[in-house]
């Protein structure tokens, strides 16, 4: 039914298993998509154009530059104008090249020009899929958002067993629904806040906490690929600034950040502030570099801005999510958060979550309906935290 009435992109490199492209091109036009085939030069050494366009009922396209004669569709079109582009079977040539930006042909300049979801069935053999720099490129490709079908694991064309071969079609037919139903985000401006904030204690010394930055980044990752214009604001963190259409602002105080919130609350129709925005800042901040002078040095610290509470007050339709880091009475304290803060909903977790791959959270309503989720890597943690904003928003 998702796939009903989608254009979707369907690229084909050169591998063995590219015969199975053209299965995968008869269930697409089945399920009523319409499908615009790309092929690589190599992967007309393994299955013909003709085969490919009579199942997918539309011509192949192959050149970068064939396009723009006598046809309207150019390679910003088919990047931009289709709900997801397929690249069944991936090559390591075609994600290597995906992974550093590189375009020198149709497919991976619609690849690198595309606003919609891309979704990889890798096919190859099995230490090409192990070799270090494939498994880093691979990992970079998902860090950027970049979705994967496979590969899955068994005999190979080139006589090795192992992890390699093209996922089942009917898997790919899946993770193609999957990535076209999570499209229920569009239309709502995401504004997200991630990582520490840092109060001055002179230019070289600071007041912070252990924040990693990682589940404000999943989350902006994961709501600008269902749909939304996301900004994110983010205090310092290691983590590569998200790719994609997201806006970024980089802040360091508590201050900064007020500040850029202030400036885009006001535009923004849900906000999750999984910030840790430090709640107390040095009264003074010296101008230069405190000597080690005096046997005691008192840093005497003030009260900052709650940006979540500004952001309750000034509420008008915005859906406002907020974190409770706790250590004790997580539920009791997280509820409180959700009242005083004038919240739709709060996300508890404990100090375990902090600079951690895996969280685990609990998740409260203001109909006090509470969600405790298993401990999970925080990209699953982010997916959960919008169904339910989505859930309750059109409920
Ligand atoms: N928060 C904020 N501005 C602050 C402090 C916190 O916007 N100055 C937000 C956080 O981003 C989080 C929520 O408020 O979404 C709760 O933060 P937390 O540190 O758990 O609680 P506090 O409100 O600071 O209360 P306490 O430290 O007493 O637990």
């Amino acid at each position: 039914m998702i796939i009903r009435d989608k254009k979707i992109v369907l690229g084909v490199t050169g591998a063995i298993s590219a015969y199975k492209a053209l299965e995968l091109a008869r269930l697409l036009v089945k399920a009523e998509a319409t499908v615009l085939p790309v092929m690589t030069r190599s992967a007309h050494e393994f299955i013909s154009p003709l085969s490919l366009s009579t199942l997918a009922k539309n011509p192949v396209s192959t050149g970068l530059f064939e396009l723009t004669e006598g046809s309207k569709i150019s390679h910003i079109d088919l990047a931009q104008g289709a709900d997801l582009i397929i690249v069944a079977p991936a090559t390591a040539n075609v994600l290597g090249k995906a992974s550093t930006g590189v375009c020198d042909d149709l497919l991976t300049t619609i690849i690198a020009a595309a606003t919609v979801p891309v979704l990889f069935a890798p096919s190859m053999n099995c230490h090409m899929w192990e070799n270090p720099v494939v498994r880093s490129n691979v990992a970079k490709l998902k860090s950027l958002g970049y979705l994967f079908a496979g590969p899955a694991e068994g005999e190979l064309a080139c006589g090795y067993e192992g992890l390699g071969r093209l996922a089942p079609v009917e898997d790919i037919m899946e993770a193609a629904e999957e990535a076209l139903r999570r499209k229920d985000l569009k239309g709502e401006k995401v504004l997200v806040t991630a990582g520490p904030t840092r109060e001055a204690i002179d230019p070289v010394r600071y007041v912070s906490n252990a924040s990693s930055g990682r589940m404000g980044y999943a989350l902006a990752k994961a709501a600008r690929r269902r749909g939304a214009e996301v900004v994110l604001i983010s205090g310092p963190s290691h983590l590569p600034r998200p790719s994609g259409n997201i806006t970024f602002v980089r802040v360091e105080s508590a201050q900064e950040m007020y500040d850029a919130c202030v400036t885009y609350y006001p535009q923004s129709t849900i906000v999750v502030m999984s910030a840790a925005v430090a709640d107390y800042r040095p009264v003074k901040s010296y101008p230069a570099k405190v000597k080690k002078e005096a046997e005691m040095l008192t840093v005497e610290l003030e009260r900052t801005q709650d940006v979540l509470k500004y952001m309750g007050k000034k509420k008008k339709d915005q859906f406002l999510v907020g974190f409770a880091l706790e250590t004790e009475n997580l539920e009791e304290n997280a509820r409180k958060k959700l009242k005083e803060k004038n919240l739709d909903l709060v996300v508890a977790n404990s100090p375990a979550g902090l600079d951690s791959e895996l969280n685990q959270v609990t998740i409260i309503n203001r109909e006090n309906e509470t969600e405790v989720l298993p401990a999970l890597p925080k990209d699953e943690i982010a997916e959960r935290i919008l169904d339910t904003v989505v859930n309750m928003k059109s409920a």
